[in-house]
């Protein structure tokens, strides 16, 4: 069992507005799990509250057999870096960093390892955008840039991959592909992957749906 939600509620505001329901499930390890439901029914906010970028009002959630809301900070970095990886609509990549020095970025927070250097190439090499390790985010193409920040966030070789619309701001074409790569990612690294869309096509990509409506889980599957 990898990720436990416990009765987790989430409000803004005051008087405080009830963003998330008492939601309560489990997602297994090496789950591909797609988030859905209409804009503003909570799904960047249970997604950031499973991946402890956000807490909860009330409620718990275990990650690897860890209380997230309970550990102290450092120790919540620690873990993050560790286990998570992070894609969302926006890149977010580092203007003036190459795309293989982004794609570096975590790995700077641990003692040096040449073997990171030789992963972070072979990412590139899988993604089909090793010829431009050397390339700014800004000489990049969308698709590209997406792909690279995927790539970072696999450096660590996280357990789990969460994403927050990560084909929202591409094109059809290269929605498919990094749909395909996320496939290929849960398959063959057997990568728990979390993501949030809004295109039923790439949401049944998932080999379960959580579908959200006004705060509320009302399917799974
Ligand atoms: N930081 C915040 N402060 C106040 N309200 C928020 C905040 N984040 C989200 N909300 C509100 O919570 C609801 C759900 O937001 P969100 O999880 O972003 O929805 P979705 O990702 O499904 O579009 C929305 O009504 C949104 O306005
Ligand atoms: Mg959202």
């Amino acid at each position: 069992m990898s990720i436990i939600m416990k009765q987790i509620n989430k409000s803004f505001g005051e008087p405080p507005v009830n963003v998330l329901k008492n939601i309560s499930g489990t997602i297994q390890d090496g789950e591909m799990v797609s988030i859905v439901g209409r804009s503003g029914s909570g799904k960047s906010t249970l997604l950031y509250i499973i991946s402890s970028l956000d807490q909860p009002s009330s409620g718990e959630v275990i990650v690897d057999d860890v209380s997230i809301s309970k550990i102290d900070q450092k120790e919540l970095h620690r873990f993050r870096n560790q286990k998570m990886g992070f894609v969302f609509q926006f890149h977010h990549l580092l203007p003036e960093l190459t795309a293989l020095e982004n794609v570096m970025m975590p790995t700077l927070k641990c003692p040096y390892d040449k073997n990171r250097k030789i992963f972070a190439h072979e990412l590139l090499n899988e993604f089909g955008i090793l010829d431009k390790a050397d390339r700014l985010p800004s000489q990049l193409s969308g698709g590209e840039q997406q792909r690279v920040a995927i790539a970072r966030a696999l450096v660590m070789k996280p357990k789990f991959l969460f994403a927050d619309e990560p084909t929202g701001n591409l094109d059809s074409a290269n929605g498919q592909l990094v749909m395909n790569l996320f496939l290929r990612i849960n398959k063959e690294r057997a990568t728990t992957i979390i993501y949030v869309t809004h295109d039923s096509l790439f949401a049944q990509m998932a080999s379960r749906q959580i579908h959200l409506v006004d705060g509320k889980i009302v399917s799974k599957d």
